[in-house]
């Protein structure tokens, strides 16, 4: 495994295995890396020559300067657990991915007017730029995704359709604790008592879907918000059934759609995301 740092060697690291006919797997993340990313990392080994993980706290997706200065950082830690996973991990600074002050715009038309792009402006606009910036340096034929981050996963596939990218996404299922609670970089940020709360989220979720066939969206969302309510260690910020093609909201289930419950709750400060396909 090689780490590097600037965008010049990660070019010459790539060619290299490009020259021997090597199919070149991508992984971004931001660190503090958990069995999700692993999972992720685990699905490009299987499928390419050469996998890359990219570590890096993404500054422009922070709409929140708080929320990015307490981002968990873990670089030693992280390094040792993917080791074996990995053939190039690339730990650029902030400099090497924005020499310029970044002024690149992005049309995603409805996608990003719900739910995680409604709540957090300017949040996948930051994503689709340095993700851009990745696939330009690595030019991989896979780069791997969660469902996890449902939203986010859309716009990447439309980020790759809008620059004709050669690309092939590859989504992976989230990866939950015993307890249900999706592993998240967020939740080392949790106090040990809030942590035992934080099941709450996937318990809801799993019982919303189980109305699926017979409620309507509106009374599941309402469902969800109630039982909110009544759980005074949370807040929720959203929850919103949506097809999950598309990321409409859904006024109507339709058996032969797939869709997916999205959600966002603040639990002791830290902001949580969670999601349960249906129909799938
Ligand atoms: P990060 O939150 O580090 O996540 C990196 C990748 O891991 C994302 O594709 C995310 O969906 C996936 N992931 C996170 N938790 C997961 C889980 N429990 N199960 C399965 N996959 C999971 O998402 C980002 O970083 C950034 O926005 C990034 C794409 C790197 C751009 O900066």
């Amino acid at each position: 495994m090689k780490t590097i740092n600037t965008s010049i060697e990660l070019e010459k690291a790539i060619t290299l295995e490009r020259k021997q006919g090597k199919t070149i797997g991508f992984v971004p993340t931001m660190g503090a890396l958990h069995k999700g990313h692993y999972a992720l990392l685990q699905k490009a080994r299987e499928a390419c020559d050469c996998v890359v993980c990219s570590i890096f706290v993404n500054p422009t997706q922070f709409n929140n300067s708080d929320d990015l200065k307490k981002y968990p950082r873990k670089i030693e830690k992280d390094i040792a657990f993917i080791d074996s996973l990995c053939d190039i991990i690339f730990l650029p600074s902030v400099e090497e991915m924005y020499p310029f002050p970044p002024t690149d715009t992005y049309d995603f038309g409805d996608l990003d007017k719900v739910m995680e792009g409604a709540f957090r402006p300017g949040h996948f606009n930051g994503v689709a730029m340095v993700v851009r910036r990745f696939f330009d340096m690595v030019k991989p034929d896979r780069a791997y995704f969660g469902k996890k981050d449902y939203q986010q996963a859309a716009i990447i596939k439309k980020l790759v359709g809008l620059k004709n990218y050669p690309i092939h996404i590859e989504l992976v299922d989230t990866v939950r604790e015993s307890d249900g609670l999706a592993f998240s970089s967020r939740n080392s940020l949790l106090s040990i008592e809030k942590r035992k709360e934080a099941p709450f989220i996937y318990q809801t979720l799993s019982q919303a879907e189980a109305f699926i066939n017979n409620k309507q969206p509106q009374e599941i969302k309402q469902w969800v918000i109630n039982r909110f309510k009544s759980n005074p260690h949370f807040e929720l910020e959203y929850v919103e059934v949506v097809d999950a093609e598309n990321l409409h909201i859904l006024e109507r289930i339709d058996p032969s759609r797939k869709g997916v419950i999205c959600l966002a709750a603040w639990l002791d400060n830290v902001r949580l995301i969670d999601n349960i396909e249906f129909n799938n």
